[in-house]
């Protein structure tokens, strides 16, 4: 079910796999170009495989590796780890859309990039104490099914703030200073085109933040000193007080829809905010503004973008989030040539899976030695008798 993953840069965790997979199943280290160092502790391999129960497993999801299991990005964070010897780290051997009972079943923590976590998913989860989501959005995991389970969520709080405002910034200027419609003019010989695109400037426009949380806010420090207006933000549950120390000013969705140049949409998708921005929405909206949203797909109402952009009812849009994600034929929004279009990965970056990845070890190293990790979703499980029960049988081998 598990597959070893190998951070160049964790030493110890790599020799740490290899000691126990020898001990575990009798293979030969040779057959495994194992270097001669762990050959020696293959001799000890009797007191090593006692020590299995003992060891906190942590898999990941098979979405982070190649198919030779190698990792698809350069630093996943896992240095967190070097030292903590009762940490082993292993991948999912597959991906699937959504996490199979049979996959949670060995792991007391998994770290999941995008696969879908249901009831079913964590059937089998005596022995599995947490998930770490892989960013802030938790969407895809039916919470009331983890905390049932006795089973932690946590997110990565603030480690996507930097990369996700820039990829804003960056699309804010590429839709205003019409980038892909100039790169195109050249790669077709249409010089004269240029005419036609006459770009604007940040400089007096306002910003509308359709959800002012971490990133709402990461954002409007990112743009100071653009030269825009006070920026306006919607947010039923934010504080006045928090949002005017910034600058802010927190408005109605009408009255921001009505006055803002550009509407970043930064809210959580839930019941609540499903279909937030539809018809009548992106009617009230500016003949001039652009819509971005790199939150999640089903806030906005896709059909109803694609008329707005369509009939030039709005200037433009960014979107990079989607319905029915993953999208594996081409998308109705890419007719048109006043959006730009990313899959769920403008904000990619190295630093930013290095950020999260840091945190989302740290937060599983954290509940292995009894301590609560930042950005816990489901945090009544801590009142669970039961819970607090397979907290301490699986860790307290660990716990100083
Ligand atoms: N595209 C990506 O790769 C990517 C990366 C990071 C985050 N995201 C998305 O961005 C979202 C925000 O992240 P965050 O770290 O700022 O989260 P956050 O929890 O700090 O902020 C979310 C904000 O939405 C507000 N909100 C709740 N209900 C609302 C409603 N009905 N209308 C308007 N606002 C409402 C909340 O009060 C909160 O302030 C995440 O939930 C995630 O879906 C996407």
């Amino acid at each position: 079910m598990f597959e070893p993953a190998f951070p160049a840069q964790n030493h110890e965790v790599f020799r740490s796999f290899f000691v126990e997979r020898v001990a575990r199943e009798n293979v030969s280290p040779r057959k495994h170009g194992v270097p001669l160092w762990l050959k020696l502790s293959v001799l000890n391999a009797q007191t090593m495989s006692q020590s299995l129960t003992r060891r906190f497993h942590l898999a990941l999801t098979r979405d982070f590796f190649h198919p030779d299991g190698s990792s698809r990005y350069p630093d996943l964070g896992l240095s967190v780890l070097d030292g903590a010897r009762h940490m082993e780290v292993q991948h999912l051997a597959e991906h699937r859309n959504v996490l199979g009972p049979d996959q949670t079943g060995g792991a007391n923590g998994i770290i999941v990039l995008t696969p879908r976590v249901t009831g079913e998913s964590l059937q089998r989860s005596d022995d599995l104490l947490a998930l770490g989501r892989f960013g802030v959005g938790y969407d895809t995991v039916d919470v009331a099914a983890c905390t049932d389970a006795d089973v932690v969520l946590y997110i990565t709080p603030g480690a996507v703030n930097r990369p996700i405002v820039e990829a804003t910034v960056c699309w804010m200027l590429a839709l205003t200073h019409h980038v892909r419609a100039k790169d195109n003019l050249v790669r077709t010989g249409r010089w004269d085109g240029r005419n036609q695109y006459l770009g604007c400037e940040l400089r007096d426009r306002t910003l509308g933040i359709v959800g002012f949380g971490r990133i709402g806010q990461a954002l409007v420090e990112l743009l100071r000193g653009f030269g825009m207006r006070p920026p306006i933000a919607y947010d039923p549950y934010a504080k006045a007080d928090m949002a005017g120390a910034l600058g802010v000013r927190l408005v109605s969705l009408d009255e921001l829809l009505t006055q803002a140049d550009f509407v970043s949409v930064h809210c959580l998708l839930n019941d609540e905010t499903r279909n937030l921005i539809g018809v009548r929405e992106l009617g009230l909206m500016k003949k001039n503004a652009y819509l971005i949203n790199t939150a999640r797909g089903g806030i906005v109402d896709e059909d109803a973008l694609y008329d707005a952009l369509k009939r030039r009812r709005i200037a433009g849009a960014a979107v990079d989030c989607f319905v029915g994600e993953p999208i594996t034929s081409p998308h109705r929004l890419g007719e048109l040539d006043n959006v730009l279009l990313a899959p769920h990965s403008i904000c990619w970056t190295e630093e930013l899976f290095r950020d999260i990845g840091r945190m989302a070890c740290q937060g599983m190293l954290d509940l292995s030695l009894g301590r609560k990790p930042i950005g816990v979703v489901n945090s009544e499980v801590f009142d669970k008798p039961s819970f607090q029960q397979k907290w301490q049988r699986l860790t307290k081998a660990f716990r100083h």
